[in-house]
């Protein structure tokens, strides 16, 4: 097992990405704390690890907020009694235009993309400061290396996680603590069903407009295809990455 026994916190843990990440780490051996807003899909998806005979938590919380950010990650230290592993992956999907997105949708998706993952991994580093390691995995996009038409709000908080990652890497590498950031291609989960129900597309239909033209594999990826990255770059295999951006997108950005 990859990361036997290591304790492991995923936020948005109970849908697409963050699930499939999840349920791999179990997989794996870590004891996982599925944290998520909907906290009865994250008791959901910490059942079925049990099921599976792994070892997991869930916890609803909103991680832009303070109390929320610190709550999950004090959950973890009071059930297992450290920190080894964060996954930065909870997102807000509010995509909109410059000229149609008000003040506060721009400091709603920014509180949770940006303020979430920073304030997440401010209450974990302080536990990881203590055990004198940990690895923090934020996840980005694409939309935070190339332009996305129309989605400028989500495409700037992308864009911040890929910097603020290597920001942290660089603060924290003294503490022994590695930061990377995984950026995924176009990814079939529960939020991209969302969006192509607002575009009034079928899977097979968007793939044929979006990934065709530029995706080396001409296909959307899926959560499986994902998790792994996150998996590496958590465990002692990524022992010498840190600071760095790691792309699954089936060459879309190449
Ligand atoms: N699906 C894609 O095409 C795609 C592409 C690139 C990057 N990503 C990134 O991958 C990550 C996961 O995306 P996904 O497609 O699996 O999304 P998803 O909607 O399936 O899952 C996201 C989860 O985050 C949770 N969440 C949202 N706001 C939260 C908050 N304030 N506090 C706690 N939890 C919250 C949701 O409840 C949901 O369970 C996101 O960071 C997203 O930006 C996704």
């Amino acid at each position: 097992m990859r990361i036997e026994n290591k304790v492991a916190v995923i936020t948005g843990g109970a849908s697409g990405i963050g699930r499939a990440t999840c349920n791999l780490f179990a997989r794996e051996g870590a004891r996982v704390l599925v944290a998520d807003l909907a906290g009865d899909r994250a008791e959901q998806v910490a059942r079925d690890i049990h099921g599976q005979g792994g070892t997991a938590h869930a916890i609803g919380q909103d991680i832009s907020s303070e109390r929320g950010a610190e709550s999950i990650i004090s959950v973890a230290l009071e059930r297992w009694g450290r920190l080894d592993i964060l996954v930065n992956n909870a997102a807000s999907f509010l995509h909109k235009r410059l000229e149609d997105a008000t003040r506060e949708e721009w400091l709603s998706v920014l509180g949770v993309n940006v303020i979430g993952t920073a304030l997440c991994s401010k209450y974990a580093v302080a536990a990881m400061r203590k055990e004198g390691h940990g690895s923090i995995v934020n996840v980005a996009s694409i939309n935070g290396l190339v332009a996305m038409p129309n989605w400028v709000t989500y495409n700037a908080t992308k864009a911040a996680i890929v910097n603020m990652s290597k920001s942290m890497a660089l603060d924290l590498g003294p503490f022994n603590i590695r930061v990377n950031c995984v950026c995924p291609g176009i990814t079939r989960t529960p939020a991209l069903d969302v969006v192509l129900g607002e575009m009034g597309l079928t899977v097979q239909e968007a793939e044929k407009i979006f990934a065709e033209p530029r995706c080396i594999i001409k296909r959307f990826g899926t959560a499986e295809e994902i998790a792994p990255a996150i998996l590496f770059l958590a465990s002692d295999e990524a022992s010498y990455m840190t600071g760095a951006t790691v792309v699954v997108d089936g060459g879309f950005t190449a």
